[in-house]
């Protein structure tokens, strides 16, 4: 086979002469068209005591500049890689291929606090780009599980912010698969403003106590589509955030955890605009909530256009719930008082959602200012997880929403929803935003 050298400037070159500059770079291997790097041949150690970031970096940094590249870290090994930024923008269709275990250093808060990063895996600037693989990516974060909430600050980043597993920022077209990723000190996998965004069969898992370890969170991002995959975590299992449209989830395990959330939106009196999600066959087990729609009171802005469908709860306290009145621990008194603005909700359908619950079966509870309209519910069947129920509430909640209840609703009480009054809006007051 002929051999393919490589210049530092990275460029594919034919000849006697580039097979000098070869010599300082690993030789590629050659396969299937692609053209591997192994962190191996750039000097990781993969014992997991010594820190191979220099090694990722430097593949990264070779494969980048090179079409149809793959970086891979080899199986049966552990790879402790230090914070770092892995960076576009790269050559197209660049693979990052985990087979190996890929470990976050222990208690990183523990680090000094210049040193302290906001994401640990940081992938930025990317397009067309795919993680794939059978290893895990472990944020280790056990450790500081029995550090008390009030202590965190202590360990983290300026208060108390831990670090988010994996992120992409401003990245497009991007496929992660097949992959586990576990105990990350926070969010495990990020996509802030990004787009065209695949993710598929991976598995993630923390511990149900473990704090705000949401499964996969997205802001400011769209076209995205999260299929087949198996969430644990101590918060949401899939969070989205302002900003996020088109967004279809399929077949994903939830347990435990906060189940799926869109919010908190509207905080601190922000716009907030989500719209057109769609999750099918979900299922949601030993959760705070099933699916969700949380805004802060004060938002602006609209959900509208959500679809939740073919979703089975079991052991959830609240499967169905609308608060806009969301006031997380953090917000303290005064800023959750009575405001007379809301982020507005219109057009949340929930279809075939059944199983059973431990407080109550659904809560919507919305805004006199701005009702929520255009609710459907089509057979919709929950019953108590265990007779004695004790402590929970039976009957749902309905506040200020309208819409329409279809087909068998159980148990009955959904008053609110009201065929006639569907999407008339019953405003006080016009819209001054847009979205
Ligand atoms: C990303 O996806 C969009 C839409 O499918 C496409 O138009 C664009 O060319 C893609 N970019 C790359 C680099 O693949
Ligand atoms: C899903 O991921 C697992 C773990 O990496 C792998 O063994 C399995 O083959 C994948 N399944 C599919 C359909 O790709
Ligand atoms: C919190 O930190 C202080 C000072 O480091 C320590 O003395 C105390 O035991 C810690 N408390 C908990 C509950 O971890
Ligand atoms: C609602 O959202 C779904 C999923 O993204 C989309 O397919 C559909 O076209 C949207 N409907 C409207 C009326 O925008
Ligand atoms: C906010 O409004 C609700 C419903 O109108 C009312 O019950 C509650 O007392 C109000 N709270 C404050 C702090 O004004």
């Amino acid at each position: 086979m002929r051999r393919r050298c490589f210049s530092p400037a990275g460029m594919l070159i034919a000849g006697a002469i580039l097979c000098l500059v070869a010599s300082t770079a690993p030789a590629p291997a050659l396969s299937a068209g692609r053209t591997t790097f192994s962190v191996s041949s750039f000097g990781a150690a993969g014992n997991g005591i010594a820190d191979d970031s220099e090694a990722l970096v430097k593949a990264w940094k070779f494969a980048c500049r090179i079409p149809r590249s793959t970086v891979l870290l080899p199986s049966g090994h552990r790879f402790l890689i230090s914070p770092v930024t892995l960076q576009g923008p790269c050559n197209t269709r660049l693979t990052l291929q985990i087979d190996g275990d890929v470990l976050a250093p222990p208690g990183m808060g523990y680090w000094p606090k210049a040193r302290r990063p906001l994401q640990w895996l940081n992938f930025k600037w990317l397009d067309g780009f795919t993680i794939q693989g059978t290893g895990t990516v472990d944020g280790q974060s056990t450790l500081l599980r029995s550090v008390s909430p009030a202590n965190v600050s202590q360990h983290w980043y300026i208060s108390g912010v831990k670090p988010t597993l994996i992120r992409f920022y401003s990245s497009f077209n991007v496929s992660v698969r097949n992959i586990r990723i576990t105990n990350s000190p926070q969010c495990h996998l990020k996509f802030d403003s990004s787009g065209g965004i695949k993710v598929k069969n991976i598995t993630i898992s923390s511990p149900g106590d473990s704090l705000n370890t949401d499964g996969i969170h997205l802001q400011n991002t769209r076209d995205v589509d999260i299929r087949s995959s198996s969430i644990g975590c101590g918060d949401d299992c899939i969070s989205i955030q302002t900003g996020c449209s088109n967004v279809h989830m399929k077949n994903i395990n939830c347990n435990p955890g906060h189940g799926i959330s869109l919010g908190g939106l509207g905080k601190d009196n922000s716009l907030a605009c989500v719209s057109d999600v769609f999750a099918e066959h979900i299922n949601v087990e030993n959760a705070l909530y099933g699916v969700r729609i949380k805004t802060w009171q004060g938002g602006k802005g609209t959900v509208r256009n959500v679809t939740f469908s073919n979703v089975r709860v079991a052991n959830v306290a609240t499967p169905i719930a609308i608060d806009q009145f969301y006031c997380d621990a953090g917000g303290g008194g005064a800023r959750c008082g009575n405001r007379s603005d809301a982020v507005g909700i219109t057009g949340v359908a929930y279809r075939r959602v059944a199983g059973t619950y431990t407080y109550q079966p659904v809560r919507l509870a919305c805004s006199d200012a701005r009702p929520c309209t255009g609710v459907s519910m089509a057979d919709v069947r929950l019953s108590p997880a265990s007779a004695a129920g004790a402590g929970g509430l039976r009957q749902p909640l309905c506040w200020k929403s309208y819409g329409e209840a279809m087909g068998m609703i159980e148990p009955t009480g959904i008053a609110c929803l009201q065929r006639s009054n569907g999407f008339v809006m019953p405003l006080t007051k016009p819209f001054n935003y847009t979205c």
